[in-house]
Order: C-alpha cells, then structure tokens, then sequence
C-alpha cells in the first residue's frame, strides 16, 4: 500500500489562518478537533488529514489554485521544509515495532527510511519542482506505512543556497550548541533545534543581537549561545557516526562570536578535510554568523 499526501498546493488554501507558509497535519485526527493551535509550537494551527490523504489515489487540485500556483512556482523556486512524525504508540495491538519500516518517498526521490522504533522525526528541504508535492509513503514489507504528524514549512527562495532543484537533502542532525531545544517561533521557519551536551565542553551565551546568515536565517536565540572547549584543551571536536553507507553527508556549521576581547581564530577539519578559508586560520565575524559548509557530498567508506 502507498498512499499520497497532497502538500504544496494547499498551502494557498490556508494561507489566511496565523502561519502563512505552515501547513501542520495531525494524522488520523478526528475532523471536529481539527485546527487546534498546538500550545507546545507557540500557537501552530494543527489540522487532520481527512482533506489530503487518499489511500493509493492521486488527490486532485483544484483547477484555480493549480494554475495560480504553478505561475507563482515558475517565476521563483521555492524551498520546502517536510517534517513528519511516526510513533507506534501499540497502534495495531501487537506491541511491537523492532522490525517496523518503511520508506518515504517525495515525488519521484527518495526521502528516507523511517524506522519505527527509533521513533525520530524525519525532515527533508527540497525545491518545489511542481504545483504540489506528494510524500509517499511506501510498504516494504516491514508493516504497514503510517504517519501522527506531517508538517510543511515554506522556506522561501533565499535559503540553502547549496539545494539544486533535481535535490532533496534529508536531516541527519541539527543541533544548538550550548542552548535548549529550539523551535517556532524563535525559529520563524519552525525548524527544530535541538539541544546538545557533552562534558567536554563548557556553554557560553550573550544577551547582544545578532545578525543571522541570510542564507540559512539562523534564529537569533540559537546564535546567542555556543560551546567551547573546558580546560586547557584545545580542539572542539564531535562524531557522528551512522550505519547506513550509501548515504552521502553535507556539514553547515554556524559560527557567530560574541566576546570582543578575545582574537579568536582556528582551522576546521570535516573527517580530516580542511574546511574554510584554505591559507588561514577562520576567524568567526563578531555579533553576525558566518556558515562553513563542505564543499559538495561527502561519503565514507567505513560508515564514518
Ligand atoms: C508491551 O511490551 C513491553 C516491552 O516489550 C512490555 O513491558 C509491556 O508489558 C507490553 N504491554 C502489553 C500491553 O502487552
Ligand atoms: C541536477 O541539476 C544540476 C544543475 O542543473 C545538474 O548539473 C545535475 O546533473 C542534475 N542531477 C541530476 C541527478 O539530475
Ligand atoms: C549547557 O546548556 C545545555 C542546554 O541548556 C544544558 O543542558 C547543559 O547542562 C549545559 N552544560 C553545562 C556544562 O552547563
Ligand atoms: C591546565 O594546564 C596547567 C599548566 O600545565 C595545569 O597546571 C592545570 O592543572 C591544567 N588544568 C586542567 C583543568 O587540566
């Protein structure tokens, strides 16, 4: 079984409620509680699927806001963010979801694997290549498909830069370092943020403003906090490790300083590639954020 979640083309349609740009599904929600605002978001509207969902159909589009649309698509690619959520919660009595899995699909590209035990949200930002987007849900034979949440957050045009319209580029981890969980509507575009602790290192924040990257439009809370190395230790350093080797990996790291006294400056290195300026230490901009990124997908061969 797939079924198609109609997604792009509504956002027209709920354009007048409080978040323009937000579409917020609360799967299998009863109609009459739909269009709750969600305290626990900073007041998001939640509605229920009943309107986008057909199971193994094709919705329709109205013909007006197909066309309407599509004009507003062709004179400037959008970015999208899709977030959705699957949590077992003993839907179908059998107390078990260790081997429950299936695959999302938006449009004709892969988006992930959801995995139903680790019970994780799962986002993607893609460039609206059409009127609508469906996400696909795909049986795999590892029971079957299900959503709670699906999200849609308009990302306008100027964000991620690196995003080619034939991509979609899936979350592995996004994280604020030194702060709590953060998300709408300190994030405007109500990506998560979350948080991130280890003994190594020691949590700095500022009251100062700070002026976001406009590629990536970091919330300024987000950007007011930071980590740094404790002790005398001299390097910052993480790992991430995931066991799936046919995924290929894009680093953006956030940098913004806010202690004036201090000349801070230093190299970066991405699984042993140097990242930055190539001839000299980076230096990070005072009360503004800069963003590092890799150049290009990086795939390992050991799963590292
Ligand atoms: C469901 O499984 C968990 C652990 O596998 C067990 O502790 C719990 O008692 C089970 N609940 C029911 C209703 O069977
Ligand atoms: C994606 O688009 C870029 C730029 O138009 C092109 O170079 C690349 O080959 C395309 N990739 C795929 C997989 O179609
Ligand atoms: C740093 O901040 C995070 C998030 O607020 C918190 O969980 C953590 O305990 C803090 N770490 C230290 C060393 O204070
Ligand atoms: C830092 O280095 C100094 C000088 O080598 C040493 O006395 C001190 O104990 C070290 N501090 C920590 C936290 O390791």
């Amino acid at each position: 079984m797939a079924f198609l979640v109609l997604l792009a083309a509504v956002l027209l349609v709920l354009s007048a409620q409080a978040n323009a740009g937000f579409l917020s599904i609360d799967c299998g929600l009863d109609d009459e509680y739909s269009g709750y605002k969600d305290p626990n978001s900073g007041g998001i509207v939640y509605v229920s699927d009943g309107t986008y969902t057909d199971a193994g159909e094709n919705l329709k589009v109205a013909p007006e806001y197909e066309s309407y649309y599509q004009s507003h698509f062709l004179r400037s690619y959008l970015t999208y963010l899709a977030r959705l959520a699957a949590s077992y919660g003993n839907h179908d009595g059998r107390n078990d979801s260790s081997a429950m899995e299936f695959d999302v699909h938006l449009g004709a590209n892969y988006w992930d694997t959801v995995r139903v035990r680790d019970n994780q949200v799962y986002e993607v930002v893609f460039v609206a290549w059409a009127g609508w987007a469906p996400v696909c849900l795909l049986n795999t034979g590892h029971g079957a498909p299900f959503l709670s949440m699906l999200e849609l957050r308009r990302l306008g045009d100027a964000l991620y830069p690196a995003l080619m319209a034939n991509q979609t580029m899936s979350m592995f981890r996004r994280r604020n370092m030194g702060g709590k969980f953060i998300r709408f509507p300190d994030d405007p575009y109500d990506r998560y943020w979350w948080t991130i602790v280890d003994p190594r290192w020691s949590n700095l924040s500022t009251a100062q403003n700070m002026q976001p990257d406009p590629s990536f439009a970091e919330p300024v809370v987000v950007l007011q906090t930071a980590a740094t190395a404790t002790g005398n230790s001299t390097a910052l350093s993480y790992t991430w490790q995931d066991n799936r080797p046919a995924y290929s990996f894009m680093v953006f790291l956030h940098f913004a300083d806010f202690q004036s006294a201090q000349l801070r400056e230093f190299d970066i290195y991405f699984n042993g590639n140097r990242l930055g300026p190539s001839d000299k230490p980076y230096r990070p901009p005072y009360l503004a954020s800069s963003t590092v990124c890799s150049f290009g997908w990086y795939r390992a061969t050991d799963g590292n």
